[in-house]
């Protein structure tokens, strides 16, 4: 079977026929061993579908157990493969279908369940002839694409909730949002100010089968405590001096619709066992009524504090937090996605512009190494901030240092020693310095989602010096 690789790739030199199939023999081992190493899936399948070959990362890929051994196509996710392969068939030209031989390359797409994970696999089918089985052979080449595909649909479906990312951990966050969106459970987001919190929770809404009546939102820090009962369950009329008329709280104007808890963490303890019987029994009283009011309402509760911490420190109920966290889903920082930057920069110059500004915006290098250094405790509303402040105060559309607001200023290029408190920057090879140069090569690389460029920037060093530390540690990047 391995002759499929052999003619081109290995027995070319060889002086005869007999060289090359000994030539070929001796070779197997280095390219099965060869095969394992790359990234993509290789199976070798005949007609029937039995598996006659496959590497390493068919395993991987379809989230098999380590000691299950597939043995034939239908091993191999829920896939049809027939249809799928007709269907390719048909799509990639041809008038016949899977009975007929074909040397065409056929390649479809399909949404697998991998364990835990739901990968996009893009599968590339050549039928080969096999000298030795006498028949056809087919080549199935698997690559996963998933990353590819969830960055197309965030910059699609960007544009409804204004969440852009190329993170691949934000990216999988996006994706699991929508995947939740569909179901009842109560999703807490949780994520420094600023990391977009509020609209994961209108994303989620938006994608929800509730999404025809609208999300009710209600700040719970913005609500002093004397107040937050009558805000969130309502009152009768005549509930207290000055009750002259019957009041909706929002728990009923969010029946049939979302219930967006915005700051929960700020909710006093006093009230969270009604809150939490609320949610529970997904019935209340108002205030000043012994009528008991049903609803029907989906939860998303939103903190920018750490709620396990506030219920270790017991200022919330741990029933609570059990009963709003049935999904958790926690928005990284700004800082920890640097390679996010230069995407949300010129999204939002593209918004300026589209409000009026003039297109000729550029910006300087320094600029760059600012914004990227700086550290945003104010997350993305911080930098879509900043980018306006700096269009506003850009030089001819050009927006140097001295257009960004003061605290970035102090983070460009020759400031930015300030910033290797956070994020080591080592400026010699010497060997006590190694293992501190790999994790900050790494860290810097993580956090600009494998861009050299931004990584070398992040590190205050040229891209050379970049890459030849890369190559000394042996760190591998595909960008
Ligand atoms: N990934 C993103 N892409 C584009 N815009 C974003 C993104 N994340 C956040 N924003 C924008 O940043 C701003 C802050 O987002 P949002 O209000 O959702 O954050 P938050 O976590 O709810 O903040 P807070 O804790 O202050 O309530 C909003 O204007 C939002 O549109
Ligand atoms: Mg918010």
């Amino acid at each position: 079977m391995m002759r499929v690789f052999s003619k081109r790739n290995v027995v070319q030199h060889a002086a005869t026929q007999d060289d090359a199939v000994v030539h070929f023999n001796e070779s197997r081992e280095v390219m099965e061993s060869l095969i394992d190493q790359i990234e993509d899936g290789i199976v070798l399948a005949l007609p029937d579908g039995k598996i006659t070959y496959y590497n390493r990362m068919v395993k991987v890929l379809f989230g098999l157990a380590a000691d299950f051994a597939p043995l034939s196509l239908m091993d191999l996710g829920q896939i049809n493969w027939n249809k799928r392969m007709v269907r390719a068939a048909i799509d990639s030209g041809a008038d016949y279908g899977i009975a007929k031989a074909s040397t065409q390359e056929m390649r479809f797409e399909e949404k697998v369940h991998a364990g835990e994970e739901v990968r996009f696999l893009e599968f590339t089918i050549r039928r080969l002839h096999s000298q030795t089985r006498e028949q056809e052979v087919r080549v199935i080449m698997i690559r996963d694409v998933s990353a590819k595909r969830r960055l197309e649909a965030t910059l699609q479906n960007g544009g409804a909730c204004g969440l852009i990312s190329t993170n691949p951990e934000m990216l999988k966050l996006l994706e699991r949002a929508r995947q939740i969106a569909a179901s009842e459970a109560s999703v807490l987001l949780q994520g420094e100010s600023g990391t977009g919190k509020s609209c994961f929770a209108r994303l989620i809404h938006e994608h929800s089968q509730r999404a025809s009546r609208a999300m009710v939102e209600v700040n719970c820090a913005a609500i002093p405590e004397t107040l937050m009962e009558t805000e969130f369950f309502g009152h009768a009329k005549g509930a207290f001096t000055g009750a002259t008329e019957k009041h909706q709280g929002k728990f009923a104007a969010a029946h049939k619709s979302t219930l967006f808890l915005d700051e929960i963490g700020e909710i006093p303890i006093h009230l969270q066992a009604k809150l939490l019987h609320a949610l529970e029994e997904r019935k209340f009283q108002m205030v000043g009524s012994n009528d008991t009011v049903e609803i029907n309402t989906r939860f998303i509760s939103a903190s920018n504090i750490n709620l396990r911490d506030a219920v270790n420190q017991n200022t919330f109920r741990a029933d609570l937090y059990y009963r709003v966290a049935v999904i958790p889903l926690h928005i990284p920082p700004l800082r920890d996605r640097v390679g996010d930057i230069p995407v949300l920069t010129k999204h939002f110059i593209d918004d300026l512009v589209a409000r009026g500004h003039a297109d000729n915006i550029e910006i300087s290098k320094s600029a760059w190494q600012a914004l990227l250094n700086y550290p945003w405790p104010g997350n993305i509303r911080e930098l879509a901030n900043a980018v306006e402040h700096g269009v506003i105060c850009s030089d001819n559309g050009l927006i140097e240092v001295e257009s960004l607001p003061q605290d970035i200023r102090y983070y460009s290029q020759d400031n930015h020693q300030r910033y290797t408190q956070t994020i080591p920057v080592v400026t010699t090879d010497s060997d006590e310095n190694n293992n501190e140069t790999h994790t900050a090569l790494l860290n810097a690389l993580a956090k600009a989602n494998g861009s050299k460029a931004i990584a070398a920037q992040i590190l205050g060093i040229d891209r050379t010096t970049l890459w030849r530390r890369m190559q000394k540690f042996g760190i591998s990047g595909e960008q």
